[in-house]
């Protein structure tokens, strides 16, 4: 039996993710603050799940989500994942709008990561993942609280990864480009609202500018993950892979 906890898992990329885990037979602990609706889709697909509903900022949020597999008695893989901070210039972030995300976007997953290691341990390592951006590797305004917290989320992770090989705890971070998810929808209306133009021209800009001239699916990026969260994995930490059509080809 192969245990996975994955958090932000009750739509698009963190529940592609699900389900192709699921499809490996893997036992899930899908969190999320709403999980029901996806713990009953993917129940009835036929897998092994069982929802904690909680936001991943809270403390009680990832005490529950490892309490769950500690009563399964093994953990192999951590999904890190949560919804996009809200659009806006960097100087209009208000002081609490910093201490909110950074709680929801650095802490949480940080302290996810600590209480599971444990289990990692007892399991004879692990693998984890990060769901976080291309806009980390190439900033983009509008989004300061997504550009600034997930980068010190990204060099933390590479920090765990140099310190939790040695016990074969394997993290990576997966960087998304344009995929088609409800996030999306929100993003183009929040830049439509920003530039004057209609949520319509923001995506059709958009496709212009990936090379692949298309938009991604949740599923190519939960077929990379679910690679790297697979005993496959072997020999790649500390990475924060692109998926994203070639949007970002330098840095
Ligand atoms: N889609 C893209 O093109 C794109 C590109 C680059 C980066 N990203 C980033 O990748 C991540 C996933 O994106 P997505 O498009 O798959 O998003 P999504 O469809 O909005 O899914 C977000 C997931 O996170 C959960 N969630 C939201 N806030 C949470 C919280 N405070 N605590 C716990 N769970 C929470 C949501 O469920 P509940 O509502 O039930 O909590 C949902 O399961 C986001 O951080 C997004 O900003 C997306």
């Amino acid at each position: 039996m192969r245990v996975a906890i994955l958090t932000g898992a009750s739509s698009g990329m963190g529940f592609a993710v699900a389900r192709r885990l699921a499809q490996e037979g893997y036992v899930l602990i899908l969190g999320s603050r709403n999980p029901s609706v996806a713990v009953k889709q993917l129940q009835d697909m036929g897998a092994k799940v069982v929802g904690v509903a909680g936001d991943l900022a809270d403390v009680t949020t990832a005490e529950a989500l490892v309490r769950e597999a500690e009563q399964l008695g093994r953990l192999d893989a951590l999904l890190l994942n949560h919804g996009g901070p809200p659009v806006k210039p960097l100087l209009e972030i208000t002081e609490e709008e910093w201490r909110r995300y950074f709680d929801l976007m650095v802490l949480g997953p940080l302290r996810l990561l600590r209480l599971s290691v444990p289990l990692f341990r007892r399991s004879g390592g692990g693998r984890v993942v990060a769901i976080t951006s291309f806009t980390v590797k190439n900033p983009h305004p509008g989004i300061g609280l997504s550009n600034s917290l997930r980068a010190a989320l990204v060099n933390a992770l590479k920090t765990a990864a140099l310190e939790l090989g040695p016990e074969g705890i394997l993290v990576n971070a997966v960087a998304p480009g344009y995929i088609l998810t409800e996030r999306i929808a929100e993003w183009n209306r929040a830049h439509a609202e920003r530039e004057g133009v209609t949520p319509e021209e923001i995506a059709r800009r958009t496709v212009e500018g990936i090379p692949l001239k298309r938009y991604g699916k949740p599923e190519e990026v939960a077929e990379v993950i679910a690679f790297l969260l697979s005993p496959a994995n072997g020999y790649i930490t500390g990475q924060q892979l692109l998926v994203d059509g070639g949007l970002v080809v330098a840095g």
